[in-house]
């Protein structure tokens, strides 16, 4: 169960309850929410350090009580939903629907609308979340993200030993700064009145790039000749078993990697929430190259 929640802000200050606020994204979501001198809530696992401006509230996003005792005085909701399964979600959408607030999906825009079933778990699941979350009458906005620039940081380890990455094939797609996603996630919490088109907006980066490419702006940024090596599904199966991700995740990263189309699409989503264009990785890479050395 949630520590006691705190009471809410005042009432010219909106309330939001963030999930996966310790993650890549969610930190830069907070980050902003924080600037922005919103009431923030987050539902986490364990015990971040005190921060002003900030609730956290322990509980485990799939425990249906946990996400209830979260909600009281909440204006609106960023959800993520980070497992390779919805079905724990359906009591935990109805606990959103019992308490009507405004939710902002985070999903992926590797959902193919017209297809009966998606490429892969991951997208088969976010897939779901957005019907689950329309069923439940939440209408909720859909932000669908792009690869985030931030799954590079699973190199470090890597490139602390040499100057080489090896793991799957991985489709080319406009990979996204994690940072421009969480300007629109921001955008879409705080939108006027709570008024802002459902969606899908498709959050994407402003080229198409590989692994390959990546590590080659990696490289540049850390003046080092870095390459991606790109192993059969057996040997990225293990390495990605060594490096201790969890198997059910490898296995759907390995489905993915066999099953997921390249895309090329870039769209002027992004920008129309945030005002700005999406940066390139190369600013990424720039900006965060001594994680890597
Ligand atoms: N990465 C991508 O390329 C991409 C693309 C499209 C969509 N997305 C979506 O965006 C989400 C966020 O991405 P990210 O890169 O920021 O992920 P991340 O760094 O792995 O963070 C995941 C977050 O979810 C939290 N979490 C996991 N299981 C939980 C549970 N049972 N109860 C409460 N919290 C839980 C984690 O908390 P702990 O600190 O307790 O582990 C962490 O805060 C993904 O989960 C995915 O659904 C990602």
């Amino acid at each position: 169960m949630p520590d006691t929640v705190a009471p809410t802000g005042p009432l010219n200050r909106p309330s939001i309850l963030l999930t996966g606020a310790t993650g890549n994204l969610g930190r830069a979501v907070v980050d902003r929410l924080v600037e922005r001198d919103v009431h923030v809530r987050c539902l986490v696992r364990g015990r971040p350090a005190p921060r002003p401006g900030v609730d956290w509230v322990a509980g485990d996003l799939t425990d249906p009580a946990d996400v209830r005792g979260a909600l009281p005085g909440v204006d609106a909701v960023f959800l993520i939903w980070p497992l390779l399964d919805s079905a724990p979600a359906h009591e935990v959408v109805k606990e959103l629907g019992a308490a009507a607030p405004r939710v902002v999906y985070l999903s992926s825009t590797a959902i193919d609308d017209s297809a009966p079933r998606q490429s892969d778990p991951i997208v088969q699941v976010h897939a779901d979340m957005e019907v689950l979350l329309r069923d439940a009458g939440l209408r909720p906005v859909v932000l669908r993200s792009d690869t985030l620039a931030s799954n590079a940081r699973g190199w470090a380890a890597q490139l602390r030993a040499g100057d080489e990455v090896s793991g799957p094939y991985v489709a080319r797609t406009a990979v996204v700064d994690e940072r421009d996603v969480a300007d629109a996630v921001v955008a879409a919490l705080l939108a006027p009145n709570g008024h802002l088109n459902p969606g899908p907006h498709l959050l994407t980066g402003p080229t198409a790039l590989t692994r390959a490419d990546q590590v080659a702006q990696l490289g540049a940024a850390l003046r080092r000749p870095l390459r991606y090596r790109t192993l059969p599904a057996a040997s990225a199966r293990a390495r990605m078993l060594a490096d201790g991700r969890p198997a059910a995740l490898v296995e759907a990263l390995v489905t993915a990697s066999e099953r997921r189309p390249e895309s090329h699409r870039v769209t002027d989503h992004l920008e129309r929430l945030t005002g700005r264009p999406a940066g390139p990785f190369s600013r990424w890479a720039a900006d965060h190259a001594p994680e890597f050395d």
